[in-house]
């Protein structure tokens, strides 16, 4: 008989209680998936200490890779044994939902056939930047993105996803990790801690359309760089990770989730597709802290100290 283990949250910021759980039945819509790492999303610790758990004992969990081990009866995309990636939003369940079962099911339009650690990211939602969707075959169009935090795991991705749907990426990092924003599709890079950034920014726009910045940082300090960036920049659309406080006029912006049904087209016909060819790479590269739900708590604290260009990963 199979079995299942679980690192169950008893109280707001308890350490992890790894038990025997029981097997999830997928519904009609989910899958499950026998799992065999998971990064480590900066909610991961935060919900451990309650940020938006509503009823306890519950279980955790994002971002994962393994092989899928039962499928409910609407699902023809997904295969017993197959790899997958995928967002297991416990995040948006236990918001739109208030789920507070324990639970390893996913809704099946989340995941991608192929190993990997990747963040999907909040560009595409109506009335936000709407994007041009990436394509295997797209096409230089002429547009700017500017990414602000290109190292991190979601500036990354987004430096990605923009450079597969034919846009030129400005991005900025520690000087240490222009290499890898380079690797990821960047056109240029700059350090967000020379003074110069906004203008150098603004002169490497030339004369492309700049259509929006992706603050993938989102912090209230990241504004101190960004304000003057998009100022240079004449103002526009901001997407941003993190709720917004107060900003200037000429800034149009917006708190993005990398969870909705906007995601539905890029994970289901792109980047299964583009991880196999390589128009997507696995960045940034995976620091494995541990093996075993018991090295979670320790991956935790990884992940709340500082990171730069990783993504904190437990193998199981
Ligand atoms: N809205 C959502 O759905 C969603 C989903 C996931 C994450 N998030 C949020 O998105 C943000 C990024 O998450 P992540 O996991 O991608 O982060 P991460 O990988 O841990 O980011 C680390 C990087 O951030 C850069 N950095 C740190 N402080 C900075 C600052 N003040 N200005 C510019 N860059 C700075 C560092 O770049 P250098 O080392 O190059 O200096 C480092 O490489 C977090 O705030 C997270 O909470 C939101």
């Amino acid at each position: 008989m199979p079995s299942n283990r679980s690192a169950f949250v008893d109280d707001k910021g308890k350490p992890l209680r790894v038990a025997d759980s029981a097997m999830p039945k997928p519904g009609a819509d989910d899958i499950v998936v026998r799992n065999y790492a998971v990064a480590i999303n900066t909610i991961d610790p935060a919900q451990a200490d309650g940020f938006q758990i509503r009823q306890y004992p519950t279980v955790l969990g994002h971002d994962l890779a393994g092989e899928v081990f039962d499928v409910g009866s609407n699902v023809t995309r997904f295969k017993k044994g197959g790899r997958v990636i995928g967002h297991a939003r416990q995040f948006r369940f236990l918001q739109v939902s208030q789920k507070t079962e324990p639970s390893a099911c996913i809704r099946a339009f989340l995941l991608a056939m192929q190993p990997s650690y990747l963040t999907a990211c909040g560009f595409y939602e109506e009335g936000y930047m709407q994007l041009d969707l990436p394509s295997l075959d797209a096409k230089p169009n002429g547009k700017v993105v500017v990414v602000y935090g290109g190292s991190s795991s979601v500036g990354i991705a987004a430096i990605q996803l923009a450079v597969n749907a034919g846009y030129r990426v400005i991005a900025t990092s520690s000087s240490n990790n222009f290499d890898l924003c380079r690797e990821a599709g960047a056109s240029d890079v700059f350090d967000y801690k020379v003074e110069t950034v906004a203008g150098d920014i603004a002169k490497a726009v030339c004369d492309d359309k700049f259509v929006g910045l992706y603050n993938a940082i989102g912090i209230p300090e990241s504004f101190d760089v960004v304000t003057p960036i998009m100022e240079k920049l004449n103002g526009g659309f901001l997407a941003n990770t993190k709720p917004l406080g107060k900003l200037p006029n000429f800034i149009d912006a917006k708190f993005v989730l990398g969870v909705g049904d906007f995601g539905f087209p890029v994970w289901d016909n792109f980047i299964t597709k583009a991880l196999e060819s390589g128009k997507l790479k696995c960045l940034p590269e995976a620091k494995v802290v541990g093996k075993g739900l018991e090295s979670l708590q320790e991956a935790f604290e990884v992940r709340n100290g500082d990171v730069s260009a990783q993504k904190v990963v437990v193998e199981l």
